[in-house]
């Protein structure tokens, strides 16, 4: 069911010094950085030939990576990213077999404009997954 990996996400704690680690240390092309208040987060994409880096400041305290940042001061991995070609379809089969879905269940649109969905890390070895509609 599951398709290309779109992409790893990393919360950081300063995205203009972490964007520098990518753009200049690794020599990374990265995209200009984009607020997105309605997921509580400041994110640049890292584009590499396969697959995308996200890179995930917290906008305020509130938000959700905020708490990762608390018991992960450094940051860290966060999530990965999966493609699905239908993502209500992946949905439905997921809470099928027995998946828990985040939140209320429904898409949002995510930072690529596509609706995203996310599963709790309880029922994926530990990793917080997301499902974006290809
Ligand atoms: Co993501």
């Amino acid at each position: 069911m599951i398709g290309r990996l779109n992409h790893v996400a990393i919360v950081v704690r300063d995205l203009t010094a972490s964007t520098a680690v990518y753009a200049q240390t690794l020599g990374a092309k990265v995209s200009a950085p984009q607020s997105l208040p309605e997921h509580g987060v400041k994110v640049v994409f890292v584009e590499l030939p396969n697959t995308k880096i996200e890179l995930l400041e917290p906008l305020s305290p509130q938000s959700p990576v905020a708490k990762f940042l608390e018991r992960n001061p450094d940051g860290g991995i966060h999530h990965v990213c999966y493609e699905v070609d239908d993502i209500l379809a992946a949905r439905d089969r997921l809470k099928s077999e027995g998946a828990r879905v985040l939140g209320d269940g429904e898409p949002k649109i995510g930072a690529h404009g596509k609706p995203v969905l996310f599963l709790h890390p309880k029922d994926f070895l530990g990793t917080l997954v997301e499902l974006e509609q290809a």
